[in-house]
């Protein structure tokens, strides 16, 4: 199965870093998001990290030109998916949103066109229902920030073929990542352990047990983690956290995932994280 051209929906802060890791393993991106602003502005995200890494001596500035010159922003969906052998989705974790969009992209691409979302949580295999292919459906699961993180998480859904989940695995390799193949449920692994440690420092927090600078310090200095976690949810974005709890929720029925009120609240005061200037920290 060859891969050749990928289509990047979502140019967010994952979008953005899938589509610069595919340009730098000699594979034409294009970016798509609700509009051809948004998807320039994932573009935008995109130069600004090769240009620091040519600032830094890291990347020579012709790397970078021809990183950037396989990226494409695109006006609508309908002209990104033309000529994709696989879609990688990186919308936001709504599962009304992924749901609809695997409709419209059911339309528009060829069956032969292999599904992939990046999703932290949502189920694999309902999506795959959605984009009416399930043995061609899949997650990859990167890690933020996309260009330095190692793991991909390949999830796959009920009905996932083996072929697919081979090229998928492939694929990841050939982008420089170490692809680990888990079955679907509800967050996978790494955000099945991380979410809930996340939530249990919003509620250290939110009971006055420590500040946000304590709690942080105690997590890296007695577990030896290289971020605490209420920076890591700054990373990772507050609304991000939220969904996925939510998610666990729905469909563990297990409240033991339940989203700490001080988590929501930050969310509706839009203090979301490293995104929005503005999180359990300020940037
Ligand atoms: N943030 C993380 O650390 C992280 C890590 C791994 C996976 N993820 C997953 O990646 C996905 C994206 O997360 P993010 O942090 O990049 O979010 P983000 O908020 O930075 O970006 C989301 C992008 O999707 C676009 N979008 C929303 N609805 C859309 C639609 N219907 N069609 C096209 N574009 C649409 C938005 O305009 C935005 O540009 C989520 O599923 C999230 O769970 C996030």
């Amino acid at each position: 199965m060859s891969i050749s051209k990928i289509l990047v929906v979502g140019a967010g802060q994952m979008g953005a870093g899938i589509a610069q890791v595919t340009a730098q393993a000699g594979i034409d991106a294009t970016l798509a998001d609700i509009s051809l602003d948004h998807a320039q502005r994932g573009l935008g995200r995109v130069s600004k990290a090769l240009s620091r890494l040519v600032d830094k001596g890291r990347m020579a500035a012709e790397q970078k030109d021809s990183i950037l010159s396989r990226i494409t922003a695109a006006p609508d969906l309908e002209a990104a998916a033309a000529g994709a052998d696989l879609v990688i989705e990186a919308i936001a974790e709504d599962p009304a949103a992924k749901s609809d969009l695997w409709g419209r992209l059911a339309d528009i691409c060829t069956p032969e066109v292999i599904f992939a979302s990046n999703t932290s949580s949502i189920s694999i295999t309902s999506m795959a229902r959605d984009s009416r292919r399930p043995d061609r459906f899949i997650g990859m699961h990167f890690m933020n920030p996309v260009p330095l993180m190692q793991l991909v998480e390949v999830v796959r859904g009920l009905e996932t073929s083996d072929s697919v989940c081979d090229a998928i695995v492939e694929l990841a390799r050939k982008m420089g990542k170490e692809p680990v193949v888990v079955s679907d449920s509800a967050a996978f692994v790494v955000n099945r352990i991380a979410i809930p440690m996340i939530n249990e420092a919003a509620f250290t927090l939110m009971e006055g047990i420590s500040t946000a600078e304590g709690i942080d310090t105690c997590v890296k200095l007695g577990l030896n983690h290289p971020l605490g976690p209420l920076a890591l949810a700054d990373l990772i974005g507050l609304d991000t956290v939220v969904s996925i709890l939510e998610v666990m929720v729905a469909e563990t029925g297990d409240p033991k995932y339940r989203p700490c009120p001080l988590l929501r609240r930050m969310v509706a005061a839009g203090r979301l994280g490293r995104k929005a200037g503005q999180g359990f920290y300020k940037y």
